[in-house]
């Protein structure tokens, strides 16, 4: 018998072929957290970027990784950073998600930070925050994995900004 998925190309599993566009919709089916990855330039300047692709890795010793497009015009800072710092998004934080995935010249105008044990700038009023030291960093197809080793970390009550179907949500309050 022949099922639908043979119809558009099954390969020998009997899996439909991944096109791009249905690899990014299976994708989005798997619903994240979002953080803001920031460092610190030479000059002092502070850099940040709206990931969701934030991982934790290994809890001894603790490893967490992000993974960034090679064509974002930022993954130079990051390349040549020590540091960098994790930044995970409350629900009330969409504005800074939209921010940090923008053009926009300046992406810290009026974003109010501190800077953490390595400089690192570290956001005000998140959920959580992770302080790291690179340890690893190696391309894989069309981007670089950036691992870091958790030289701090903090988290406070809230809520997070979900991202889930390629739209912002919030967390319903019912526990399973
Ligand atoms: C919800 C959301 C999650 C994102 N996650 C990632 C990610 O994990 N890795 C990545 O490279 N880009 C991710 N992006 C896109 C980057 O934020 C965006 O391309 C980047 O800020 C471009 O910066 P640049 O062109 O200044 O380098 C995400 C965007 C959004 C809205």
């Amino acid at each position: 018998m022949s099922s639908k998925a043979d119809s558009v190309g099954a390969d020998p599993a009997g899996y439909p072929a991944a096109d791009s566009a249905s690899y990014r919709r299976t994708c989005a089916k798997f619903a994240t957290g979002i953080t803001v990855v920031t460092t610190l330039d030479s000059h002092g300047h502070p850099h940040g970027m709206t990931v969701n692709s934030f991982t934790s890795v290994s809890l001894e010793p603790p490893l967490v990784l992000v993974s960034i497009d090679l064509r974002n015009s930022i993954l130079g800072h990051f390349i040549s950073t020590s540091w960098f710092g994790i930044n995970v998004l409350a629900e009330h934080q969409e504005h800074l998600s939209r921010r940090f995935s923008s053009t926009a010249e300046n992406r810290f105008l009026d974003v109010n930070w501190r800077a953490g044990i390595s400089g690192t700038p570290l956001l005000d009023g998140v959920l959580a925050q992770f302080e790291c030291a690179v340890v690893q960093t190696f391309e894989a197809g069309d981007h670089t994995i950036l691992v870091g080793e958790v030289r701090g970390a903090v988290c406070h009550e809230g809520k997070p900004l979900v991202f889930f179907d390629s739209k912002y949500r919030s967390l319903a309050d019912r526990e399973c």
